[in-house]
């Protein structure tokens, strides 16, 4: 049966810069770059480049998006593309023009995403998001961004899951620039979302419109009673600081107290909390899964999680996920996705929602007739069929973009995690539509 959108429902598919960009030499280093020439750092030992190699495939890569059918397309801007220091870089800022100015031209809506964690390398060094410099730094290049591109982007986002450069880069030291420092991880989270404030502030006065943040807002669910606390802990780093500052109810009094172990929170300051509240008029959500805390078993440690729970003041605890698993081990579990929308909301009430990313690595069957990845197509099937029914119960949810157009460097999976609706072959770069583009091309194609 066909999905039954709302009316004007976006939607779209999304890609982030350092994953798909490559042309490392046209641009400057970020912390990526440094972090996955470290070994080990990197599953696979791949590096930026050539990632999908698109910055040379751009044209290419915009007929597929055509060929595809969206409403909308979500980037993210390189900022060690796009600028050099202070100073616009003009080769980056060519490539983002023809990227938008395609894209408008094949009838795409252009979103963009300032910051998906490719931080230059030169900021980094000089410490990173842990420092507030580093904040204002971001608001300099999002006045930038907007002054430039305020007329044809769409739709903006500041950060892409600051979650994810907080406590993965600082605490757990998972992700670039790879510290294991978790008083840092908590000045990066704060510093972040003011870095995120003042840039809503900056790119407003530019003119830009459609300013939001997206989050990774995961469900924390409690597999008993005995680990309520322990859930409240994981909710709090998880997605309580990013939904409260944003809220302007200044961090968390529980993880306030929690943290003081590693921190003495002397980074904040009580007058930034307009910054950091500053209006947005929309926020997205990237839904994959849900975390469940189960009591610790001490037997295999190996399962207590290292990301989160990596944090000290965290009590002891095991992440539990229930079958059926992607790939990356991810609990499959359409129905949270309403979790995820009615913590948001209750933090943000009247901000609409956008769907940021969504989807799955899962396993893929090729044979003479293509590439078959049913797996996908179903995980896909039933997040929109779970999302729609959450708008129909009253969530203001306005699109989605499916994670990703194309397969590409999953981070610190490299390439061994796909999930790509188009296989990119990490050798010669040849694009082939699996099934689910095909499929999704004839979802997008069957609305009214
Ligand atoms: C999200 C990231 C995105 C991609 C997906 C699988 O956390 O924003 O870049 O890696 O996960």
């Amino acid at each position: 049966m066909a999905i039954d959108f709302p009316p004007g429902f976006e939607l779209g598919v999304a890609t982030s810069a350092w994953q798909i960009e490559g042309d490392v030499a046209g641009r400057g280093r970020c912390n990526w770059d440094d972090f996955s020439e470290r070994p080990g750092a990197v599953v696979d030992g791949a590096t930026g480049e050539p990632a999908c190699d698109h910055v040379h495939r751009l044209e290419e890569d915009l007929d597929l998006l055509m060929w595809m059918g969206v409403d909308a397309y979500r980037f993210s801007i390189s900022w060690p593309r796009a600028m050099d220091g202070d100073r616009l870089r003009p080769e980056g800022i060519d490539f983002y023009d023809r990227l938008i100015d395609g894209l408008l031209a094949r009838g795409i809506r252009p979103v963009a995403t300032l910051f998906h964690w490719d931080l230059p390398s030169e900021l980094e060094a000089a410490g990173g998001w842990p420092n507030r410099d580093t904040a204002l730094r971001f608001a300099d290049y999002a006045a930038a961004m907007g002054e430039r591109y305020a007329d044809r982007v769409d739709r903006w986002a500041t950060l892409n899951e600051p979650w994810c450069s907080a406590f993965l880069g600082y605490c757990s030291g998972y992700f670039a620039p790879g510290r294991k420092e978790p008083g840092a991880s908590l000045a990066a989270a704060y510093h972040l979302i003011l870095g995120h404030g003042l840039a809503i502030e900056r790119l407003r006065s530019a003119g830009a419109r459609n300013l939001g943040i997206v989050l990774n807002v995961i469900p924390v669910i409690s597999e008993t009673e005995s680990m309520d606390d322990a859930t409240r802990h994981v909710d709090a780093v998880q997605n309580r600081i990013f939904l409260d500052l944003l809220a302007g109810r200044g961090v968390p009094a529980d993880l306030r107290q929690s943290a003081s172990s590693v921190t003495d929170w002397s980074f904040v300051r009580e007058d930034d909390n307009a910054v950091l509240s500053a209006p947005i008029d929309w926020i997205g959500e990237n839904y994959y899964s849900v975390m469940r805390v189960a009591e610790p078993d001490l037997d295999n440690t190996a399962a207590i999680g290292q990301d989160t729970a990596a944090f000290p003041a965290c009590p002891p605890l095991r992440f539990a996920p229930r079958p059926p698993f992607t790939d990356m081990g991810w609990e499959i579990l359409p129905e949270g996705i309403e979790l995820a929308l009615r913590e948001i909301t209750d933090h943000l009430p009247g901000v609409p929602i956008w769907i940021c990313e969504n989807g799955a690595a899962v396993e893929e069957v090729t044979d003479a007739d293509g590439i078959h990845d049913a797996v996908r197509i179903e995980y896909i099937d039933d997040h929109l069929r779970a999302l729609t029914r959450a708008v129909e119960r009253g969530f203001d949810v306005r699109g989605y973009y499916a994670w990703s157009l194309m397969d590409n460097l999953e981070w610190a999976s490299g390439w061994t995690k796909k999930f790509g609706m188009i296989r990119v072959d990490p050798e010669t770069g040849t694009r082939t539509p699996k099934d689910s583009a095909r499929w999704y091309r004839d979802v997008l194609a069957a609305r009214p």
